[in-house]
Parts: C-alpha cells; structure tokens; sequence
C-alpha cells in the first residue's frame, strides 16, 4: 500500500471543508456581489438572485452592496431617485433573509475606496479593453434614450472590478450577462501584479519567506511548486494554494510574495476572482414572458395580498381555451408556468389533467397558485414590519456594514498604494 503523504493528508483535510479549497480568511471563501438600485424588487430578484445570495451567507463571507454609483453611470439625469431606490433595495433584501449577522451588506457609495480603486486601475487599463466589453456598445445600441457616451459609463465594468478587488474576493455570484465584467476582472488583476508585484529582490524575499513557514510546511511548498513549474501539475498548484492558505506566521507580503512566487510572477496583490454562475432565473412574469420591470409583468417582492390576487386573477391563460368546456394545454399557459415555480408535483398533475379534460376551470386554476404566492410573500412582508416600521433599523444595518466593508477596504487600499508606490510617507 502507496504511504500517504503529508500532502495527501492536507490535501484531504482541505478537500473536506464545506469550501474544498481554503481556509476561512482567503479570497476563496469571500464572495462580492452588488445590485443596481432600481426600486422595488420583485418575485424574478427573489428566485434569480436572493435566495441564492440568503444560502450563500451561511457558507461563505459575503459582501453585499447596492452599487449606486453604477445606477449614475447610465441614469446621472434621473439622480434624484437612486437613494430611495437604494434604500428600497435594502429593506427588500432584508425581507428576502439577508441576514446583516451573517453578511456585510451595504451602500456602494459610502464606502469611498471603491472609487479610489476604481481610479487607480483605471491608469492602467487600456480602452480597447473596456470598448471591447460586449455590454458597452450592447447597452449603447438599446438604450437610444440615454446618453451613454460618457466617460463614466465607458468606466462601467472597470468600477465593477474594483468593486470586486477591493475585497479581494475569489468568488462573484452573477448572471450570464455580467460573466464578461469579471473576465476582465480578471485582466485587471493580472495585470496589476505583473505591473506592481514586481519588486527588486522579489526571488530573495520569496526564499526567505518560504523559511519563514517551517521546516515541514516549506519543503512542501519547494515540492508542490517545483512540480507544478516543472510538469505543469495543476493539482500541485491547487495543493500548495491551499497549504499556504493554512498558515499563520506568514505576513500579508509574505503570502502575496508566495502566492506570486508559485507561479513565477511578482507578488499577487489582487487575487483573480472567478465568477460563480448563477442558474438563469426561470422565473416568468405573468405573460410567461421573463419577469422584468421594463415589461410591467411583475409581481413585487411585498405586494399586498389582494393585488397578488387581483395580478394572477386577470393573467391571460392559454388562448384557445376559451370557454369553459373548451380543453386547454398548459404548456401554452403562463399560469401554468407559474405552477412550475410555485407547486409541488401533485397540484402540478392535477392542473395538468384538469385543464386537458377541461375538468378544471381556469379560475380553480389559479386559486392555489395564488395562495402559493401569498404564503410565501406572508414570510417576506413579516421580515419586512420591522424595518417598515422604523426606518432608522435600516439605516443604521446601512451604516454598519458600510463601515465593516470599509475597514476590509481599507486595507487592501494601503496594500495598494504601497505597491504602486503612492501616498506613502
Ligand atoms: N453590474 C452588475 C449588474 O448589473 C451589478 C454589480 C456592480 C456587480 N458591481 C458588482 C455584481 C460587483 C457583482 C460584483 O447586475
Ligand atoms: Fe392555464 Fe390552468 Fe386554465 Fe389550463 S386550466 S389554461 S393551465 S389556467
């Protein structure tokens, strides 16, 4: 029998973590994730995007936050609505279950490093790179009531990546559409450290700090990194991240050196993020087609109970069934569509049968569709009294988790300005 290894061992201990990877305060376990404020939220944010976000707060460090500034970059004429919007999107989240115990969650703007990164990458990033982001001339080309030959909307995906890097996060939740903005997230980081992290004597300080690990964690490193240069061994990689993750004696230049150092490059200063798909929200608003705003087929995230009613009530059903007697198809019905979200496999059967047969009318149809709706709104508007009722709770989970963002923010942004060179005394 093969004998196992120390890195074997690690290599277990790490892989059976609820994260596979790392341990508790790297980039691995840290997600960021923001919204544009653009009112109330409804039932489409809650099953594409908040229940994702209310799991997630339990198995990772989350950063949630409302990213104002970008609502600017494309709305700077309608600014008078953004910080209600802001603060709508806020109690709404909180409805939903984001807990402020277990996430940081707060406003883009009050945290000023966002914009301070957000300028200090911008010296050097190319244009062609952000004139080649799929969403720039996309929205450009929609978007004909607006003006978006700004030098701030141009500046669109570079502020979502120091969005991003200032928490030096590993891990983005988004939709499809934003996959682009964290690949040149991505860019941006590598090509920060290429730019900075190289430092005169790089290859002596890394030596030196790989003593400083200890006699046994530093031979594995030396192996780990020595096989992944020499063959290319990308779980070798993965290994010595991990083992470098573990340690405790290292200082913050240290582990980025070493981080680098593994690789050949400079020190890593902003870790690359990837981005964690989301599963393309299913949710259909009430004429089947996807639930949007701009389609005025919503149901919002607190509606009163008798508007959910009236909403389900008045939706078109399949069109060739137009009397009662008349069978029906319910893949042709967005109430059906609905049940698909909303039902368990029995009533699901039932609707299907009832409608074939024309067993069913159409108003019995939607009768526990509506109750489905309304019990699951009953938990989010009971999260939301509180907070409804005294506005100052939300303000102050706002100023909270702003200032907690901050101080994380902080941080990286003096690690910044270190390595560019700048500020310092
Ligand atoms: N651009 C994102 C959207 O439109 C919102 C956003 C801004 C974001 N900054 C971010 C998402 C950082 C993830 C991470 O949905
Ligand atoms: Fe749609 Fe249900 Fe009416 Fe069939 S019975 S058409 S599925 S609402």
């Amino acid at each position: 029998m093969p004998a196992i290894t120390e890195a074997d061992a690690l290599y277990f201990a790490v892989r059976s973590r609820k994260d596979p990877w790392l341990s508790s305060n790297d980039s691995n376990q840290r997600i960021v994730s923001g919204m544009r404020p653009t009112g109330r939220l409804h039932l489409g944010h809650l099953h594409g995007v908040l229940n994702n976000w209310v799991q997630l707060q339990h198995e990772y460090e989350c950063f949630f936050f409302v990213a104002d500034y970008h609502a600017l970059t494309t709305n700077y004429e309608e600014s008078e609505t953004i910080d209600q919007y802001s603060y709508d999107t806020v109690v709404d989240w909180l409805a939903a279950g984001v807990n402020p115990g277990a996430a940081t969650v707060f406003v883009q703007s009050k945290v000023p490093e966002h914009a301070e990164l957000h300028l200090m990458l911008s010296m050097i990033t190319p244009l062609a790179w952000l004139e080649r982001v799929p969403s720039y001339k996309d929205q450009q080309q929609k978007l004909h009531d607006r003006d978006l030959a700004t030098f701030g909307f141009l500046g669109y995906p570079l502020l979502q990546a120091a969005d991003i890097l200032i928490y030096r996060s590993g891990r983005v939740p988004v939709g499809a559409d934003q996959v682009a903005h964290v690949e040149l997230t991505r860019e941006i980081a590598r090509r920060f450290n290429h730019v900075y992290g190289r430092e005169p004597g790089f290859e002596e300080q890394a030596v030196a700090a790989v003593k400083k690990m200890g006699k046994k964690a530093a031979r594995l490193y030396s192996d780990l990194r020595r096989e992944y240069q020499e063959r290319g061994d990308a779980e070798a990689l993965e290994r010595a991240r991990a083992l470098l993750a573990e340690q405790q004696n290292l200082s913050i230049g240290d582990t980025e050196r070493l981080f680098g150092y593994l690789e050949g490059s400079g020190r890593i200063i902003l870790p690359e993020p990837q981005s964690m798909l989301t599963a393309q929200s299913k949710m259909p608003g009430l004429d089947g087609e996807k639930m949007s705003k701009s389609y005025n087929n919503t149901i919002g995230l607190r509606e009163e109970p008798w508007v959910v009613e009236e909403k389900v009530r008045t939706m078109q059903t399949d069109p060739a069934r137009v009397r009662r007697n008349d069978p029906g198809d319910p893949t042709q019905c967005p109430v059906f569509a609905l049940h698909e979200v909303y039902s368990a496999d029995e009533v699901k059967q039932w609707a299907i049968e009832g409608c074939k047969s024309a067993g069913i009318g159409c108003v019995d149809c939607k009768k526990p569709l509506i109750d489905a709706i309304n019990s699951e709104q009953d938990i989010i508007r009971q999260r939301a009294q509180q907070f409804v009722e005294d506005p100052d709770l939300v303000h102050a989970v706002i100023a909270e988790g702003s200032e907690k963002a901050r101080a994380v923010a902080r941080e990286t942004m003096e690690e910044v300005k270190d390595a560019v060179g700048i500020g310092g005394r």
